[in-house]
């Protein structure tokens, strides 16, 4: 019956990619430009090194290079995808960067677009993209997550540009009739605490004629509270993970992966204490990459997943976090 098979309708998870930049800035680097250094970096962060974008390597060179690999995986016809979902906060267009990847990819017959959510980024379009396909109008989609906060940091700011680095990972999903292997999910965001972490209109102003004003367009670099993203990161990760668990009938010991948004190893190690998960259950690479916001879970994931770590049906519990502020869980699946 076509309406009872319309209501089956779920995911499964077919490919995964990755991307970043040739040019590692290390540790050590960092402090022959900022009062730092490797010691004080590591301990508090976890983080050795980051990726940082040159010419060539903007947010659609990188999503499109993560987008193939993921395509490649899944071995699709590209003219077979429907959705391409990038999320970004740093597009290379600001009218959006996901159709420029569409194109490059080829991808003739997708809709392509961009989503903004920081470093929730990535997980807020796997859900987007999910509930199209669950929906059954679209049959295969492509999630990204990219970003180049690079361009974006005041590298003479030592509390902050010690966190992040650039890069790209997708996902390819696919709709199915008879499972769902996005077991659960959940979004939150909370405005009252936006100022937490900022990447703000540089509200500049000048004057097109006399008595005519206009703001010119442009931002001033990232503006973070460290200390309180650490407290929100801390307290509310934990629960909407544990709220998602219970939900979905899962108990912690059943999770195979914690992969949490890479933004601190105090973060990850914490959250996994908080929800008994024991520390080589936890994925992590920010050693390698930092904070890459929207980048950093199909990042973490693609490197598991090649490396063999993840196989199929292995369980992963996953949140991403960050500005807006914003935050969200999802359950899934792998295969
Ligand atoms: N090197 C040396 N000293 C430093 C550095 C540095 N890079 N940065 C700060 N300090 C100093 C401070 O000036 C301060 O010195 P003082 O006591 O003399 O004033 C001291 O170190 C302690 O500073 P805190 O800010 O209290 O350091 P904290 O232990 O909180 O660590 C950190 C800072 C690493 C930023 C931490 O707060 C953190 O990781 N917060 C979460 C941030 C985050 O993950 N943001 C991204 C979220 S995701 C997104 O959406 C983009």
């Amino acid at each position: 019956m076509e309406e009872t098979k319309f209501n089956q309708i779920g995911v499964s998870f077919k490919g995964s990619g990755s991307y970043v930049p040739d040019q590692i800035l290390t540790n050590q680097e960092i402090s022959q430009k900022v009062d730092t250094s490797d010691e004080w970096i590591k301990s508090r962060t976890g983080i050795s090194e980051r990726r940082i974008s040159s010419s060539g390597d903007n947010v659609t060179d990188m999503g499109y290079k993560a987008a193939l690999t993921a395509i490649e995986m899944a071995n699709w016809d590209i003219k077979t995808i429907d959705l391409i979902i990038l999320a970004t906060s740093t597009p290379h267009d600001l009218f959006g960067s996901a159709p420029a990847i569409q194109s490059k990819l080829g991808a003739c017959n997708a809709v392509a677009f961009d989503l903004t959510a920081a470093c929730s980024g990535f997980l807020f379009a796997l859900i987007t993209a999910s509930q199209f396909l669950k929906g059954g109008n679209f049959q295969r989609a492509v999630v990204i997550g990219a970003d180049q906060l690079s361009s974006y940091i005041d590298w003479n700011d030592r509390r902050s540009c010690i966190l992040f680095g650039d890069g790209a990972g997708a996902l390819a999903i696919e709709a199915t009739n008879d499972f769902d292997n996005l077991i659960g999910f959940d979004m939150r965001t909370d405005g009252e605490r936006g100022s937490f972490l900022n990447l703000p209109s540089n509200n500049n102003k000048d004057l097109i004629i006399d008595n005519i004003d206009f703001l010119t367009g442009g931002f001033s670099p990232i503006q973070m509270n460290g200390q309180e993203v650490y407290k929100f990161a801390v307290r509310e990760v934990p629960i909407i993970l544990d709220k998602l668990l219970k939900k979905t009938n899962y108990s912690s010991e059943k999770v195979d992966w914690l992969l949490l948004h890479q933004a601190n190893q105090r973060i990850l190690d914490s959250v996994g204490d908080r929800l008994k998960i024991p520390r080589e259950k936890i994925l992590s690479n920010l050693e390698k990459y930092g904070n890459t916001s929207a980048a950093t879970i199909p990042l973490m994931m693609d490197e598991a997943i090649r490396n063999s770590s993840i196989k199929k049906n292995d369980i992963i519990a996953t949140s991403g976090f960050g500005a807006g502020l914003s935050w969200g869980a999802a359950l899934i699946k792998w295969g």
